[in-house]
């Protein structure tokens, strides 16, 4: 059987957020329960979620059976795997992140700092488990990661994504948190919502200002990317390679001038930086 830590829904105050926060939320918030909902893992590797509902004074319980299934994904700290529920089509599947180290518990902490369903930021994870193959999240599954999908988006689509990653970091700085490890790989697009999401929180850390800087420096790399299909090169840093290749994706010289300025400095946050792509969407699209 499974140690289960139920996520709360209470939003953490940030007026004193440094490191022992993250202290305080194992000592306090990890361990209330949720009594509507619980995750279990079993022997035979199912994971199941039982849903508890109180009806005419009778507490009736349902099990949803999950299979574990393709790998969507792996990383320096483990794999992900599709989460398959059996025999009812209706329920959504759901993504598990599994790790031998306990990397999950730091990401389950960090998602608590945020409120449900911040725009920016991963959904926060769903419930953590302690199992015998290992340390595992359970989270809501999105479509594709970044790094599958950059090469195929428009010259709007691409905007937006600069627009939506930009707001998340944004997001994620105003809460007093830093990412740490900002990479195509670990942004998730969530197709019906139409949402960029940073995700993968374990190198995250509270209140650091080195880190935020590194921050801006990848979130920098993801808009080369985004913009230009490529890695950052010395051959493509450069003003006139922008803007012959600016020109070439089709966007006018006032959405070319917002992008280069986006480009060419080194000193913005990522609000600003937010905000320069929010203008660049606007003006594309009038
Ligand atoms: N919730 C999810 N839904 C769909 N795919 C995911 C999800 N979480 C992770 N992945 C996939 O798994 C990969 C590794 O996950 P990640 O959290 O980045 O782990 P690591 O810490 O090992 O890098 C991601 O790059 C992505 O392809
Ligand atoms: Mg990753």
């Amino acid at each position: 059987m499974t140690d289960q830590i139920t996520i709360p829904s209470s939003v953490i105050s940030h007026d004193k957020c440094d490191e022992a926060l993250l202290d305080n939320i194992s000592n306090d918030l990890l361990k209330s329960s949720n009594p509507s909902t619980t995750w279990q893992h079993d022997k035979t590797g199912k994971i199941s979620r039982i849903k508890t509902k109180i009806i005419n004074c009778e507490k009736v319980s349902s099990t949803t059976y999950y299979g574990m299934e393709t790998e969507l994904g792996s990383g320096f700290n483990g794999q992900v795997y599709l989460l398959q529920p059996e025999g009812k089509e209706k329920r959504k599947a759901k993504a598990v992140k599994v790790s031998s180290n306990e990397s999950l518990l730091h990401e389950l902490k960090i998602s608590l700092l945020w409120p449900l369903n911040t725009v920016g930021l991963m959904i926060r994870p769903k419930a953590h488990l302690t199992t015998e193959i290992g340390e595992m999240l359970i989270m809501h599954k999105y479509d594709s990661p970044l790094n599958k999908i950059y090469m195929t988006l428009s010259s709007e689509q691409k905007l937006e994504a600069l627009y939506q990653v930009s707001f998340g970091l944004a997001m994620l700085h105003s809460l007093k948190i830093t990412h740490g490890d900002i990479k195509i790989e670990n942004i998730l697009y969530d197709k019906l919502k139409n949402r960029y999401d940073l995700s993968d929180f374990e190198y995250s850390r509270v209140n650091n200002e080195e880190e935020r800087k590194y921050d801006i420096k990848c979130l920098m790399s993801v808009i080369h990317s985004i913009l230009f299909g490529s890695s950052q090169t010395y051959e493509t840093s450069n003003l006139k390679y922008y803007q012959d290749t600016l020109l070439k994706i089709g966007y006018s010289p006032i959405v070319i001038d917002l992008i280069l300025d986006i480009l060419m400095q080194d000193n913005y946050s990522a609000a600003e930086i937010c905000r320069q792509c929010c203008i660049a969407l606007e003006k594309f699209k009038n």
